[in-house]
């Protein structure tokens, strides 16, 4: 089930070094947000704040607060690994376990959950799993082959299917287009505007046509030198971002001008 997000007042630290600064913004349920800015702003950092990935890192702290559907992911208690089941995310190298098959990847995550299915449960889950990822077509007939004999394009289908398996509410994408050929990241694409039917969508993108194409809202992050903190510099409806921006930066950022 989709879920908002709404971040206040964030600061997110790798050690003593502050790397985002001050992000407080809305993220709405069945919609699709881009997040975009020059490269070291800070873009994949916050994401990862938005399932507890993050402070996996040794030193690495958060301020502030998420909340899902108003529930503090940092709230006292609040167990990180529960956490990641309700935003699931994708990252930019599709990462199958490559001596699993097919059908073992897409149950993978369902399996670290501890959770134990019927095996008619568990090829229903599959089966949904990959139709919801647009790749049981394609697979249909090689599930118990390994997930490393499919395409580019196909394993991070394939990852995406892992991660809707677990029934999240959001899906957290990092540049999840940026390994893949045209005609791949156009099947990505696609997939993600069926996705936010039932699904938060977030996606990071350094690709401004794609955030064009996909995103609802788009959030421009920048930083002002080297050694500073990246910032929200401006966040509205994604048409609004690149023909109408408010701020002297997003337009110079959306129109090429640098980054
Ligand atoms: N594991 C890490 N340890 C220390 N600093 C990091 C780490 N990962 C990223 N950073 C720093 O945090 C800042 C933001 O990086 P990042 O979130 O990767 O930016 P973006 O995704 O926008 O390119 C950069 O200055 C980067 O060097
Ligand atoms: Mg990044």
């Amino acid at each position: 089930m989709s879920k908002r997000i709404d971040v206040k007042d964030l600061n997110v630290y790798y050690g003593d070094f502050r790397a985002v600064e001050g992000v407080s913004m809305n993220i709405e349920p069945k919609s699709v947000t881009a997040f975009i800015g020059p490269s070291g702003c800070g873009k994949s950092t916050f994401l990862r704040t938005l399932n507890r990935m993050h402070e996996v890192i040794p030193g690495a702290r958060v301020e502030g607060e998420v909340l899902l559907d108003g529930d503090d992911l940092y709230g006292p208690g609040v167990d990180p690994v529960a956490v990641r089941t309700h935003v699931g995310m994708v990252f930019q190298r599709p990462n199958p376990f490559p001596t699993m098959s097919i059908r073992d990847n897409v149950l993978a995550g369902v399996k670290l959950n501890g959770r134990k299915l019927s095996k008619a449960d568990a090829d229903s889950l599959v089966e949904q799993s990959l139709r919801g990822a647009n790749l049981w077509n394609e697979v249909k007939d090689r599930l118990g082959k390994p997930g490393s004999g499919l395409s580019g394009g196909q394993q991070q289908r394939l990852c995406i299917a892992r991660a809707i398996a677990v029934k999240p509410d959001v899906i957290l994408m990092d540049e999840p287009c940026s390994a893949l050929d045209p005609i791949s990241t156009l099947a990505i694409e696609d997939l993600i505007e069926e996705l936010k039917e039932n699904y938060t969508v977030v996606i990071v993108t350094h690709n401004m046509q794609q955030a064009a194409r996909v995103s609802d809202k788009t959030a421009f992050f920048n930083i002002a030198g080297t050694g500073k903190p990246g910032k929200l510099i401006e966040y509205a409806d994604t048409t609004t971002i690149f023909n109408n921006p408010a701020q002297k930066s997003t337009e110079d950022y959306v129109s090429g001008r640098f980054g």
